[in-house]
Formats: structure tokens, sequence, C-alpha cells
């Protein structure tokens, strides 16, 4: 495992684009995992320039996200679909076709279409690249607390305190959706390579469980501990609970003498 400590917000943005951005020139044809809410926005601005810079191309590249609410169709406004549209898709050249977000509207046979979405992954070759935020309750993608460690895409519940962080995104309560189709803790680590992404004291208390707790499903991303490539970027404030940061800080720096391209 990997820890970065960066100094805020734009240094966590700039250092995971740096990563991306080499995982996709490293090869051409690569597979990510990508995320949403606010903590990889980022990233993708950072994606984007380098786009446009012209020295970025995503035209052989496969994308899987990592989970939809249900209920939401693409078009509604608080859809990930919606979200990753207005914020990457439109503005780089992933080719559509090779766009997969979890169909939000789906009902009925959930178990087929969430092994479908399993199958997808597996045929495109597995993800090369998986991109992470995290919840204050320690969930990565809707993988709420107490989700197996070994689960497969699915539908999920969401906690109190995921709709609680969300909810002002939406009119009423009422209105934001209480169930998600997410890839599960198992298929995040079947990735060949994990980026966890951090920022803010909000995230302080669960990036040390997961990162220093044990491994537990009432922390799913200390599930990461479990993966062998897997790189956590977070910002100070984000580190604030960590007590192991003069070793991070090593590793770090020994990493960067063995695999600098790897690191900036
Ligand atoms: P955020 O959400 O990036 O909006 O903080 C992260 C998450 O809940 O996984």
């Amino acid at each position: 495992m990997l820890v970065v400590i960066k100094k805020d917000y734009e240094e966590v943005s700039r250092e995971a684009a740096h990563i991306v951005a080499g995982a996709v020139r490293a090869k051409p044809t690569i597979v990510l995992g990508l995320a949403t809410g606010s903590t990889p926005l980022g990233l993708y601005q950072e994606l984007i320039a380098l786009h446009r810079a012209g020295s970025l191309d995503f035209s052989l590249a496969t994308s899987f996200n990592l989970d939809e609410y249900l209920g939401l169709s693409p078009s509604h406004p608080q859809s990930f679909h919606y979200f990753m549209d207005q914020q990457f898709f439109s503005q780089v050249n992933v080719p559509r076709e090779r766009i997969h977000i979890p169909d939000g509207t789906l009902s009925g046979d959930y178990d087929s279409y969430c092994g479908g979405y399993e199958q997808s992954i597996k045929s495109a070759g597995g993800i090369d690249l998986q991109v992470l935020g995290i919840g204050r309750n320690g969930h990565v993608g809707f993988n709420e607390p107490t989700s197996s460690l070994a689960s497969r895409t699915r539908l999920k519940a969401l906690s109190r305190e995921t709709i609680e962080d969300n909810r002002h995104f939406f009119a009423s309560e009422s209105e934001m959706p209480k169930c998600a189709i997410t890839m599960g803790i198992g298929t995040i680590l079947d990735s060949r390579r994990v980026l966890l992404l951090a920022s803010g004291r909000s995230k302080a208390a669960a990036v040390a469980k997961a990162i220093e707790g044990p491994i537990t499903s009432s922390v799913s991303a200390s599930a990461l501990q479990l993966h062998v490539d897997v790189t956590f970027i977070i910002d100070e404030e984000a580190a604030y609970s960590l007590t192991q940061r003069d070793y991070y800080r090593h590793v770090l720096e020994m990493t960067k003498i063995f695999t600098p391209e790897r690191l900036t």
C-alpha cells in the first residue's frame, strides 16, 4: 500500500491525474474504473486539460463506472450518468460504445443485469485502474458498512449517513433514491490497480480506519488492505488522523527511487 499525502485538494488532483494519464499512455487500450462525487472532479478537470492540450488520447480506452442511483434516468441531473457526461465524457474522447455505467432505470431482474455488468468487465479484460473516493462511513462505491468483502455488482440499500451526505443535491429527501446499483468490494479488489482519493477533515476518520484499522466490513475501504497495488492520495486534512505519517513518507521516497515513473 502506498499513502501519498499532498498539501491540498489541487495537489491530490494533479498527482492522481499524473498517475491516470501515465497509465493511459502506457496502455492506450486501458480499462478504467471511474467514480463520481465531488472528490474526482479535480482529477477529471486535469485529464480534460491534458486531452485538450493534445497529450492524452482516450480513443482506445474503455470505462466502467462504479455505481448509479436506482430510479434515475441518464438525463436526470443528479444521476451519475449525467454527472459523468457533464464532468468528463463530453469533454474527452472515450468512445461512447465503450462507456459503461450501471442502468438506474432498471426494474425487475436485477441479478441478471448485475451479473451482466460483471461479465462485461471480464470481457473487456478486467479493470486496469480503478479510481475511488471514500464516504464518511468508509464506503467505496455504494458498498455501505456491513457489505460483504466478497460482494459483486448488486443492488444496495443506502445508509442513513450516505442519504444525509447527498440529500442536499435533491429538492427533498423523499426525492433522493434510497438504493443504488454498485460494483461490489470483490469487483473492486479484482482491479489491477486502485487509486483512492480523499480530501478534507470530514474524511479523516474514515481514511485512518481504512489504512490503519482492522479489515472489517464495517469500513468497506479497509478491504483495500488486501489489494497488492493500492495507492491512497490524500490531502493533509484527510490525513489528519493517521498515526504513521513518517513511515508513509519514507516508503514513498523509496518508491520514487525504485519506480519513479509511478509518482511525481
Ligand atoms: P465525495 O463522495 O467525493 O462526494 O465526498 C465520496 C463517496 O461517497 O464515495
